[in-house]
């Protein structure tokens, strides 16, 4: 294993003596690189952003913007990132400024600086890398608006409407970012206004080559060891060895704890690169999602095949978050609140669980066992997750937050159901819940109340009255148990809103 290092803005250098913990945020001021900012320090306003090369979808490398104040230095070993600073230096690395002359800026800094896209500064950074990020998605140009990140809205057919731009900026792609003094309007502006990048624009090309391998990492320093296993063996050998170690996937959960809570672990174990976590697979009868594959990755992959999960990626945090953030850690975590198990109990989804003696396929209706707690052993990973086919043809996902987009939810309902066209009645109900218990939960009382009859206003009434009793919803600052079980109910109100709707209009 060779010395941990680090490429920034086209220099390399040693990560050493940064502390095991240390974020990419942290180490990058310590270097004097001061415009990337902390804001929040918890991946909620994207003062932090940066760019990283990263196996791309549809280029072998995509730039894609993560929140450096939650990713640990140390797992970018051997990686390439860019900051705000070096964006225009490496953007114009082939012509660049007479002695004397003013910087020439990157063309989103520029479009940002002519329509006044900043006024304090302090978010313009962070702005900056999302919207180069996007800049830089070879497939923005190509195809016009990225119709996935409507929630529930849809871009117009020639690729523009209010959250897309005519040059196919996808506004969503910002939704990590906050700023609390320009105003929303003239960023907007600055985005829809970015062309394509020009052909001998060094980042630009830098995409037709392959992404930077994972490293295999060992790092200590200050008592703390982040280990970056090579292969999904040696990783649940490891866990099996050191059953204190904790892993970490995408990061965006521990990220928060390091920095808002001061935790300190002695041993992280990272499987987000694991080669054997990050494959999508079609099979007759299911596909099956690498644990360790982003949120990102899979939308752009999966393109709209899984609808539910089509609607659930648009509300799942914001882009900043996605970009880093994995199936497998949604689900490892354990949280009764997290997005995901709503939506996969709906989809009849199994999670494969790796040990050092083989795996285990267990059905998510039957993973979870208490708050946060699993049947999944500490020396398990989950190394996939398995979608079976065919889909149910309706499917909704309803998040209740107090904010459309990037907000924790009160209360989470996905749908799958399955609707005889000619007889109209219910074949198959699959209905997951999430903030009504101490962990996602069927709604088993109200999927009953539906299978074998009419999908008629007075079926859909008795079993909204059924799911307003499901789970042990509670009162806390996001919301009442009053509320929580009215939304339950008004959620399968409008799912046959929407379903009676759209078949009067089509
Ligand atoms: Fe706010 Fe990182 S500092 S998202
Ligand atoms: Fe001041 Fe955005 S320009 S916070």
């Amino acid at each position: 294993m060779t010395e941990a290092r680090i490429t920034v803005n086209g220099r390399e250098a040693p990560i050493a003596p940064a502390p095991a913990h240390t974020t990419v945020l942290d180490f990058l001021r310590e270097r004097g690189l001061t415009g990337t900012k902390e804001g929040c320090a918890e991946g909620e306003c994207g003062a932090c952003s940066v760019l990283v090369a990263r196996p791309g979808v549809h280029k072998p490398t995509d730039w894609v913007a993560v929140n450096a104040c939650l990713v640990p230095v140390a797992a970018l070993d051997g990686q390439e990132v860019v900051t705000a600073e070096g964006l225009a230096t490496l953007a114009t690395a082939d012509a660049p400024d007479a002695p004397g002359a003013p910087p020439t800026l990157h063309p989103v800094q520029e479009e940002m600086a002519v329509r006044g896209g900043s006024q304090c500064g302090y978010c313009t950074p962070g702005f900056i890398c999302s919207m180069a990020s996007e800049y830089y998605r070879p497939d923005r140009c190509a195809h016009g608006a990225e119709g996935g990140d409507t929630a529930g809205g849809h871009a117009a057919a020639d690729g523009q409407d209010a959250e897309h731009g005519p040059n196919g900026f996808d506004l969503h792609a910002l939704s990590g970012n906050l700023c609390r003094c320009t105003g929303y309007r003239p960023i907007r502006d600055a985005a829809f206004a970015v062309g394509e990048p020009a052909a001998d624009d060094p980042l630009a090309r830098r995409r037709d080559q392959a992404a930077p391998e994972p490293a295999a990492t060992r790092y200590t320093q200050d008592g703390g060891t982040f280990l970056r296993p090579g292969s999904l063996a040696e990783a649940l050998r490891v866990l099996r060895g050191t059953p204190e170690a904790v892993v970490v996937s995408g990061g965006t959960d521990y990220g928060v704890e390091v920095n808002i809570r001061s935790r300190r672990e002695s041993w992280v174990v990272a499987v987000d690169r694991l080669p054997e976590l990050r494959e999508l697979r079609r099979e007759s009868d299911h596909i099956e999602l690498g644990a360790a594959l982003t949120l990102t990755d899979i939308e752009r992959r999966l393109d709209g095949e899984v609808p539910l999960l089509a609607a659930l990626f648009p509300q799942f945090a914001s882009r900043l978050i996605r970009n880093s953030a994995t199936l497998g850690g949604n689900l490892g975590t354990g949280s009764p609140i997290g997005d995901s198990p709503p939506v996969l109990l709906a989809l009849e989804a199994s999670l494969v669980l790796a040990g050092v003696e083989g795996e285990r396929v267990v059905p998510l209706a039957e993973y979870f066992t208490g708050y946060r707690q699993s049947v999944r052993r500490p020396d398990e990973l989950i190394r996939a997750v398995r979608v079976p086919l065919p889909q149910s043809p309706v499917t909704a996902f309803h998040k209740i937050a107090k904010r459309r987009f990037d907000d924790i939810s009160s209360v989470a309902v996905a749908f799958a159901l399955d609707i005889d066209a000619e007889e109209g009645v219910v074949r198959k109900a699959r209905i997951g819940l999430g903030g009504v218990a101490a962990t996602p939960i069927r709604a088993l009382a109200t999927e009953a109340a539906l299978e074998g009859r009419p999908w008629t206003a007075e079926t859909v009434e008795a079993a909204a009255r059924e799911l307003r009793g499901e789970g042990t919803p509670m009162d806390d600052h996001r919301a009442s148990a009053l509320y929580r079980s009215a939304m339950l109910g008004q959620s399968l109100l409008k799912l046959y809103a929407q379903t009676t709707t759209e078949a009067v209009s089509s």
